[in-house]
């Protein structure tokens, strides 16, 4: 069941900002390669894009990285070259970049807003023309799994509506592509995230615990689970590693939702 051997991988934002904990891209590529693909990984610092590859090689998977901007064309363009050239072939693009900032409409700063457009959204768009004419091309066709986050479906309890509406948009995006591109047997589907502790969630808590104290802040993160608990970054990884397989064949423009329970709840009494 959902082998991967000698499929190409390209993701973006697979780095591994710290020595501990995984980010959710660096477990994808992980996962990825544990099935036997091979990756290759762009990022924005190339520091951490080799702190995944050095995890990935040392359990015996190959993985290739390169410094890249998902949010610039050439960047991507150059990106999607350098894998061409090694590989010759795209199987499954893993769409990871996305970042959260604060602010309602009124408070958000124009350059605020149109930075995270284009890092939520256009990074995908980017992506996405450059690898879908190389997949549409090949026999075996290709499939893409974009990452979204619940905070496109819901409201999650702080203003961010630059990364609400950018992951909204995400899953409109990747369903009108899916239908576009259903008859040239390339499949796209989200994976959409709940609350999931990883080594950004740390930074959240440092940024936004009231009084300061993280540890608080992750206790009510838990309990607004109805699993108890938040997800850790595997278990996105195993939901992108199904959609990204063959057992998935017949399943695009759908997305999968990730999150012990909390949005089909209203909430406890
Ligand atoms: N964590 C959660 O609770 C949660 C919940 C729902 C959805 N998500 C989504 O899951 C995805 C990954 O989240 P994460 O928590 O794993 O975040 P993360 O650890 O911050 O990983 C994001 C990666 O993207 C890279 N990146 C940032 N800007 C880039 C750019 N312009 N070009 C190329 N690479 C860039 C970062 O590179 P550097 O190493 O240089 O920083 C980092 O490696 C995001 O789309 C996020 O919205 C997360």
């Amino acid at each position: 069941m959902l082998r991967l051997d000698g499929k190409v991988v390209l993701i973006t934002g697979l780095g591994q900002t710290t020595e501990e904990g995984w980010g959710i891209g660096a477990a994808i590529a992980a996962k990825l390669a544990q099935q036997g693909a091979l990756i290759y990984g762009g990022n924005r610092s190339l520091a951490s894009a080799q702190r995944t590859k050095a995890r990935i090689e040392e359990a015996g998977g190959v993985c290739d990285v390169q410094e890249t901007n998902v949010t610039d064309s050439a960047s991507v363009e150059a990106l999607v070259d350098a894998c061409m050239r090694k590989h010759g072939r795209i199987d499954i693009l893993v769409n990871n970049v996305g970042k959260s900032e604060p602010g309602c409409p009124a408070t958000m700063a124009e350059d605020v807003w149109d930075a995270q457009v284009d890092l939520n959204l256009k990074s995908i768009y980017l992506t996405c023309h450059y690898v879908l004419p190389i997949m549409e091309k090949q026999a075996t066709g290709g499939s893409v799994v974009n990452v979204s986050s619940i905070a496109g479906l819901r409201y999650i309890g702080k203003p961010q509506v630059a990364y609400s509406a950018t992951k909204a948009a995400i899953m409109q995006f990747t369903k009108a592509t899916a239908v576009i591109y259903a008859d040239k047997n390339v499949r796209l589907n989200t994976v959409v995230p709940g609350l999931i502790y990883t080594p950004y969630t740390q930074q959240l808590a440092k940024r936004y615990a009231p009084g300061g104290d993280e540890e608080e802040y992750m206790r009510k993160r838990d309990a607004q689970v109805p699993m108890g608990r938040m997800g850790d970054a595997w278990d996105v990884a195993n939901a992108a590693v199904f959609l990204a397989s063959d057992e998935a064949r017949y399943i695009t423009g759908q997305e999968l939702v990730v999150d012990g329970g909390i949005t089909s709840s209203t909430g406890r009494v």
